[in-house]
């Protein structure tokens, strides 16, 4: 996440990262120094417990951490890092029906609190989505020769399947319908699986008579909106 946050904003000035593990943040620390330019603090914690001292800040992430954590003690944790917030909360989880839970869980407790939901959903209604359906997403990541090696893999990519909530304590400047599906193309025609700004979900087909609206629809992606 600190790379990613780093990528998208080059100036960003301090981050504060809380690991648990001494061996991960050993080498959290080594590849952050070559890498990254802005102050980090890599602090030795328990996120469940720990975050007491801390001071609010823009961006709060938590990425692949909820499932490692007892589920009794999700709330209360949900709860701190919202107080951490002082713009957007993003939580990330594995694409998985397990994963899509318990960010739903994360969506109803911040929607509660008075949260605006930035992304996924185009709105704050409850999910349309039944199991054993579920939201997700997939990103194609590559994999370096040491990632293959410790994945006994030969094939030099991954599709990352992850689905997560952003929140904002501010409302969203403006809402698109999101693809939550991997689009199927046809000749003339497209078909996109959308979530709606009213709460609803459902598969739209672009066609030809459907104009520029067809162009558009054609270089969308799984997980852009429109
Ligand atoms: C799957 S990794 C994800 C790491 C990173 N957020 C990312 O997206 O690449 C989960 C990390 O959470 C840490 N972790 C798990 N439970 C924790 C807790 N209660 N407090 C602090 N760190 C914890 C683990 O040590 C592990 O390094």
């Amino acid at each position: 996440m600190l790379w990613a946050t780093a990528d998208l904003w080059p100036d960003l000035e301090e981050a504060v990262l809380i690991e648990a593990s001494a061996a991960v943040r050993r080498v959290g620390e080594a590849l952050a120094t070559e890498a990254i330019t802005a102050r980090i603090a890599w602090l030795a914690g328990d996120v469940t417990i720990d975050l007491g001292e801390l001071k609010p800040a823009d961006l709060i992430t938590c990425a692949y951490v909820l499932d490692e954590i007892a589920p009794a003690s999700l709330p209360k944790l949900v709860d701190r890092l919202w107080q951490l917030t002082a713009d957007t909360l993003l939580v990330v989880e594995p694409g998985t029906p397990a994963g899509w839970r318990r960010i739903l869980a994360v969506r109803r407790q911040l929607i509660e609190a008075g949260a605006h939901i930035l992304a996924p959903c185009p709105h704050e209604a409850p999910c349309p989505l039944a199991a054993p359906d579920w939201c997700h997403f997939s990103h194609r990541v590559a994999r370096s020769r040491l990632h293959r090696l410790a994945k006994d893999a030969d094939v030099p990519w991954e599709d990352e399947k992850f689905i997560y909530v952003a929140a904002s304590r501010h409302p969203a400047s403006s809402r698109a319908a999101r693809v939550i599906a991997p689009p199927k193309s046809g000749s003339g025609k497209v078909l996109l699986k959308l979530c709606q700004k009213d709460g609803s979900a459902g598969e739209k087909l672009f066609t030809k008579r459907d104009g520029e609206m067809l162009k558009l629809a054609r270089r969308l992606d799984w997980g852009d909106s429109i």
